[in-house]
């Protein structure tokens, strides 16, 4: 949107609030203030004509509330983006207000600065078209979230499965290595292990970490380069690696109730995500299987979500179910991608065709090989490593190098206006 205001609507009951409001958005030449609205009613009224992009909303309304507000504007204006504002101890709210639609959330009374920086990041993404997710060229957007935007911030992307034992921890840790190889070693790629009760990212690259992300959790808001050196264990193949807690009492402190911000994401993960982001060029995050408040925090933070499954029925019904989800929460689809592991033409199974013609193009379809993926994960040796001319692991590297090119093109692209990001996709790599 270079040159043009982004165009924002407020949605408060109390006069007074809003005129706080409107007050604080004129520190920032770039925001428009395009209407104002005392009722959901009223904002659903106004909204097609006011055709803001960016709409803050009170979550507690009279007549209709906030979250039924915001389901109800984004069906008349599916362009707009809710940040949804409400006051501490109303975090029960925010699941339901995602699944409404809302985007960000706020808690009343937000600083300017707070105010301002949640609105310029909506203005950057890209709005949800229900159907998105079955069009197959739907590849994976350079514009989401205007992730491309800042050059030296490194690229999350993260690996999920709602299935166990699908192979998640394989393609995170040969994907790692074989970016790292790809890009070369001027480029810091990093493996951190967010199934933090029962991560084993550790155990598939022989490493024995003195040191873990639990011993980050008192330490989160403080994070500095040397704390981080400390707990990123190096692996042979140059990346480093931030290990799993020791055992699942250890993951405790990252995980009590207090750390759940109100968006239902973790607190702590956030913040460590956050710091360590502006220390590496990629960090590929490995995860356990549930959308818990470590998902969250994923879900706001990933530049890239590589759902995992294999090809039979249950485990397509749980990406189905995933990404279904992810599309009633208004998740930027352009972001999610799929990564289809065991697959043998030889053997009885859904063809990866059917999975992808009811999902999306698959970025890989990685071979089934007992004998090399076990072995692998019983020496700790990656496959990458041991055997990179196997198609195993070509179809990891091929992985890594499409993901980089992505990357790559989409920092050449950021400075092209928003509107030309938005067509670029993986689609057109593939
Ligand atoms: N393409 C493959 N061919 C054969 N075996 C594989 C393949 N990919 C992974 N495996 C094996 O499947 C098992 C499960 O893999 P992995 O631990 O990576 O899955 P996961 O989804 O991370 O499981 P968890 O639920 O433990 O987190 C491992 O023994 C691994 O070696
Ligand atoms: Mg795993």
């Amino acid at each position: 949107m270079a040159g043009e205001k982004i165009r924002v609507m407020i949605v408060d009951d109390v006069a007074e609030t809003r005129e706080q409001l409107r007050k604080l958005l004129t520190f920032d030449a770039d925001i428009q203030v395009v209407a104002m609205a005392g009722s959901g009613e009223d904002a659903i009224k106004t909204v097609a004509s006011a055709q803001p992009d960016v709409v803050l909303m009170d979550i507690n309304l009279p007549g209709i509330d906030g979250i039924t507000a915001t389901g109800k504007l984004l069906e008349v204006l599916p362009t707009a983006q809710v940040v949804m504002l409400s006051v501490q101890g109303e975090s029960d709210y925010m699941r339901r207000a995602m699944m409404a639609g809302a985007r960000d959330f706020l808690t009343k009374p937000p600083s300017a600065d707070e105010l301002i920086d949640a609105i310029h990041r909506m203005a950057k993404l890209k709005p949800i078209r229900s159907g998105d997710i079955l069009a197959p060229a739907a590849g994976m957007g350079s514009g989401g979230a205007g992730l491309g935007a800042a050059a030296r911030r490194g690229k999350i992307i993260t690996l999920f499965s709602p299935k166990g034992g699908t192979g998640c921890t394989t393609t995170a840790v040969n994907l790692a290595i074989a970016l790292q190889s790809s890009v070369g070693p001027e480029t810091k790629v990093g493996l951190i292990d967010l199934s933090l009760q029962f991560g084993d990212v550790a155990v598939f690259m022989k490493l024995q970490p003195t040191r873990t992300i639990a011993d980050l959790a008192s330490r989160a808001n403080e994070m500095d380069a040397e704390l981080l050196a400390t707990v990123m264990m190096p692996h042979p193949s140059g990346i480093k690696v931030l290990a799993a807690p020791p055992s699942p009492e250890d993951a405790e402190s990252l995980l009590t109730a207090d750390v759940v911000d109100e968006a239902g994401g973790n607190r702590l993960v956030k913040s460590i995500l956050k710091f360590t982001r502006q220390e590496f060029d990629y960090l590929i995050i490995d995860t356990s299987h549930a959308v818990d408040n470590v998902m969250l925090a994923l879900l706001d933070l990933s530049d890239m979500l590589l759902v995992v499954l294999r090809p039979v029925i249950p485990e397509i019904r749980g990406a189905r179910m995933f990404l279904d989800l992810l599309q009633k929460m208004n998740y930027p689809m352009e972001k999610a991608g799929l990564v289809i592991n065991y697959v043998d033409n030889k053997r009885m199974g859904i063809q990866p065709e059917a999975i992808e013609r009811a999902m999306m193009p698959a970025l890989v379809r990685i071979p089934l090989d007992e004998r090399i993926a076990l072995t692998a994960a019983n020496y700790g040796v990656p496959f990458v490593v041991k055997e990179p001319r196997s198609p195993i692991s070509q179809a990891l590297i091929k992985l890594a190098q499409v993901i980089d090119k992505q990357f790559a093109e989409e920092t050449v692209e950021s400075a092209q206006p928003a509107e030309t990001q938005r067509r670029m996709g993986l689609g057109r790599l593939l």
